[in-house]
């Protein structure tokens, strides 16, 4: 059996993460365990190891986090047939998840077990740098865009379906999230207009963006609203602090599906570093009344997007395996953002949080193993 080592959080707000032994854990029989050559930091990594208990409240301490991982297959579950040892692989990894629970499933250590239809195959051209900026922004991308209690746009494939005629605002385009949700919506046939910085503006157009608003233009929801004017929307999906209200305000005016899938919970702007609890507990609150009114008022649905919802709802599989393994070998999607690497072994995942926790451009913080 081989040898495991993981970075742990070993009590709330832990700092640093320690490196140290970990089990290694056999795949049940629809599962795999992949040898990790890199893995992703998301926003979620270090809030949660800042909060102290308030977000994933069921895990207990010490517990492993980290949902991005790529990697090679080194052992598969009985009844697995798309993967063998030695394949290449990238797979969201849910052992923060209530149902799972379980640091075997995270990805901050050597080893990680992953659900079979969590995972995709990568081309040999692919680094697993390259692969591990993935998992979470593609997942939480794909259940705003494509789960029936959120905005049920129709699937992507390759070659992508005939257009919809249907355009989607992407709020927060060079985000992880967003610059998957561009492509996501390209590839199933949806125009996409977003909101970005000017330094990335190309970027999200490589992406497939067809029209670029900076979100910190004074007069971006009038111009939004203006871009939209001759359009039928297919809903909004909004990331990034502010962005919740802003696309409410622009699906008022506009004329389609008045759907908001909101990927950042409207928190005060500027957003908190840490969890504060009775302010945080405040604000949702008093956003949630306010926004029920309005919402009513103007026939716009909102919902707040779980990246991990589609682990159980066939999502999962539309886009890990019907999807992404032929749109990845044909150069048909980019693994966007670009990842960057702060350096290579588990000791360096604190110093990814650290770095992700200042904010990153149009970058995904990443650790080679
Ligand atoms: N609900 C979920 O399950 C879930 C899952 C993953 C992430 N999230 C949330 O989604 C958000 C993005 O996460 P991520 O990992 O994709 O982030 P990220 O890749 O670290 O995002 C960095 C980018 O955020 C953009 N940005 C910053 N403030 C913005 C604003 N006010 N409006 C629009 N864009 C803004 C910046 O764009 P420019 O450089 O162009 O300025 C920057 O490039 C976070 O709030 C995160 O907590 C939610």
């Amino acid at each position: 059996m081989p040898s495991n080592t993981a970075a742990w959080l070993t009590a709330a707000k832990a700092h640093p993460l320690e490196v140290k032994s970990a089990p290694y854990t056999f795949p049940h029989e629809n599962e795999i365990v992949i040898k990790n050559g890199a893995v992703a930091i998301n926003p979620v990594d270090w809030m949660k190891q800042d909060d102290g208990g308030l977000l994933f409240s069921w895990i207990k301490f010490p517990f492993v986090l980290g949902t991005d991982c790529a990697g090679e297959v080194v052992d598969v579950g009985r009844a697995v047939t798309r993967f063998k040892a030695g394949d290449r692989v990238v797979g969201h990894a849910n052992g923060i998840e209530q149902k799972f629970n379980n640091s075997a499933y995270s990805a901050f250590q050597n080893y990680t077990v992953l659900l079979d239809h969590m995972v995709s195959p990568i081309p040999s051209t692919m680094s697993y740098e390259s692969a591990a900026v993935l998992p979470l922004g593609l997942s939480t991308a794909a259940c705003g865009l494509f789960q029936e209690d959120q905005l049920a746009l129709q699937y992507p494939s390759v070659p992508p379906p005939k257009p919809t005629g249907k355009t989607l605002l992407v709020w927060g385009g060079a985000t992880s999230v967003g610059s998957n949700a561009i492509q996501l919506a390209g590839a199933a046939g949806y125009e996409v207009i977003t909101t970005a910085s000017p330094m990335n503006f190309d970027y999200v157009k490589r992406l497939g963006a067809c029209e670029v608003f900076d979100y910190n233009s004074k007069t971006v929801v009038e111009d939004l609203i203006r871009a939209f004017k001759n359009k039928t929307i297919a809903g909004a999906m909004s990331i990034g602090p502010g962005a919740a209200d802003a696309c409410h305000d622009i699906l008022n005016k506009c004329k389609g599906d008045k759907f908001l899938a909101m990927a950042t919970y409207p928190l005060p702007s500027p957003p908190p570093q840490t969890f504060v609890l009775p302010r945080t507990a405040f604000h949702f609150v008093s956003w949630n009344i306010i926004n029920w009114f309005k919402s009513k008022a103007r026939g716009i649905r909102t919902k707040f997007i779980f990246g991990s919802t589609l682990i159980d709802n066939g999502v999962g599989k539309v886009v890990y395996v019907d999807f992404l393994p032929t749109a990845l070998a044909e150069g048909a999607y980019i693994a966007a953002p670009d990842p960057h690497v702060v350096g290579k072994g588990l000791e360096y995942i604190q110093a990814g949080f650290d770095l992700q926790k200042k904010g990153m451009s149009a970058k995904k913080v990443v650790v080679s193993l």
